[in-house]
C-alpha cells in the first residue's frame, strides 16, 4: 500500500479506505482506524517496510472496514486502542456486533465479523476537546449521526481526519451515504466548518485543503438533502399507487356485485316469463276446449231437431199418400 505525506508527521496509508497515521518519532505512529480484516496482512506489511510500529489506533468507529485489525495489533504489538464508549460497547460481543449487523444471524456475525471483538484500552471523552495520546496531543470532534458515537480526528499537525462524516468530492456521485441519523449527520458535519486546518482527509477517499472544505461540506448537505427528497416523493408516488390501487379494488369490487344483481334479476324474470307462459296456454287450452264442446252440443242438438223434421215429414207423406188412395175408390162406387 502506498504510503503519502499529507502534512509534516500526518501521512495516509493507501487501501480500500485512507488509513491516516500520525507518526511519533523513532519509528512508532498512531493509527487512526486500522481498515478491513483482509487488508491486514498488507497494511502490518507497509507498516514494517516503513520502520512503523503501531502504538495507538485513535479509532473513528466501529465499522468494519475502520476497526476490523484493531484486536489483532493490541494482541500482537501491545498497540493502545482508544475508541468512545458507543463503539466500544459495539464491540464488546458478539450480540452487541450483531445490533450493527441486524440482518445477519448471530452465526455469521461471529463467522464473518469476530474480527471486531475487542476491548479497547482507553475510552475517548465524551466532549469536544483535546485529547491526549501516546504523549501526543489530539483533538477530538465527536459526530454521531454515521455511527452512535463517531469521532473526527485533528492531528497535532492540524489535520483533520473526518472518516465517514464526510464524503469525497470524487465519491459523492458514487456512493450512497449511511447514517443512522441524516439529521444528527448533517449538524456534525456543520461543527466541521469551523475547525480551521490545514487539511482534511476523508475515508472514502481523498484529501482536501482548508479552502475547499466549506464546498465540500456543502456538497455533502446536498447529497443528502436530495436524497431525502427523493425518497420523499417515492414514498408519496408509492402513496398514490396504494390509493388508486384501493380504489380499482373497490370499481371492480362494484361491477362484481352489479353483475351478481343483474344476473339474479334476469334469472327472476326469465321464471316470471315461464310461469306466465304456462298460464296462458292453459287458459287457452281451457278456453277452446269449452268452445269444441258447445259446437259439439249444438251440431247434436241440430242433428236431433233434424231427425225430428224427417220424421213429421214421413208422418205427413203417409197420411196424405193414404188420403189419395182412399178418394177415387168414393168416386168410383158412386156412378
Ligand atoms: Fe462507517
Amino acid at each position: 500500500m502506498k504510503l503519502s505525506q499529507v502534512k509534516g508527521n500526518t501521512w495516509v496509508i493507501e487501501a480500500n479506505q485512507l488509513i491516516p497515521l500520525y507518526k511519533l518519532g523513532d519509528g512508532r505512529c498512531v493509527l487512526l482506524d486500522t481498515g478491513l480484516f483482509e487488508e491486514r496482512e498488507e497494511l502490518e506489511e507497509t507498516l514494517l517496510s516503513n520502520c512503523l510500529t503501531p502504538a495507538g489506533v485513535l479509532c473513528s468507529h466501529a465499522h468494519v472496514d475502520h476497526c476490523a485489525n484493531n484486536g489483532y495489533f493490541q494482541e500482537k504489538y501491545g498497540t493502545k486502542v482508544a475508541l468512545t464508549f458507543p463503539e466500544a460497547g459495539m464491540c464488546s460481543s458478539l450480540l452487541t456486533l450483531k445490533c450493527y449487523f441486524l440482518t445477519l444471524s448471530p452465526g455469521t456475525v461471529e463467522r464473518e465479523s469476530s474480527c471486531m471483538l475487542h476491548t479497547p484500552d482507553v475510552i475517548i471523552p465524551p466532549a469536544d476537546g483535546p485529547f491526549s495520546f501516546c504523549g501526543s496531543d489530539f483533538r477530538i470532534v465527536h459526530t454521531p449521526g454515521h455511527s452512535s458515537g463517531h469521532v473526527c480526528t485533528v492531528t497535532p499537525d492540524n489535520v483533520c481526519y473526518t472518516a465517514d462524516a464526510l464524503l469525497s468530492q470524487e465519491l459523492l456521485g458514487a456512493k450512497l451515504p449511511y447514517n443512522l441519523s441524516q439529521e444528527m449527520a448533517i449538524h456534525s458535519r456543520e461543527k466541521l466548518r469551523g475547525l480551521d486546518c490545514g487539511a482534511y482527509i476523508m475515508a472514502h477517499r481523498g484529501v482536501c485543503s482548508g479552502g475547499e472544505i466549506g464546498a465540500l461540506i456543502d456538497g455533502n448537505q446536498d447529497l443528502i438533502r436530495r436524497r431525502d427528497e427523493y425518497v420523499e416523493e417515492a414514498k408519496k408516488e408509492a402513496e398514490r399507487i396504494r390509493r388508486q390501487a384501493e380504489v380499482d379494488a373497490k370499481t371492480i369490487v362494484g361491477e362484481s356485485e352489479i353483475a351478481r344483481v343483474a344476473r339474479d334479476k334476469a334469472r327472476e324474470m326469465v321464471t316470471q316469463a315461464n310461469d306466465r307462459s304456462k298460464a296462458i296456454i292453459n287458459v287457452a287450452n281451457e278456453y277452446t276446449d269449452d268452445a269444441l264442446r258447445r259446437t259439439e252440443e249444438a251440431i247434436q242438438q241440430a242433428l236431433e231437431e233434424v231427425r225430428e223434421s224427417r220424421a213429421r215429414f214421413r208422418a205427413v207423406s203417409r197420411e196424405k199418400l193414404q188420403a189419395q188412395q182412399a178418394r177415387p175408390e168414393e168416386q168410383t162406387g158412386g156412378k
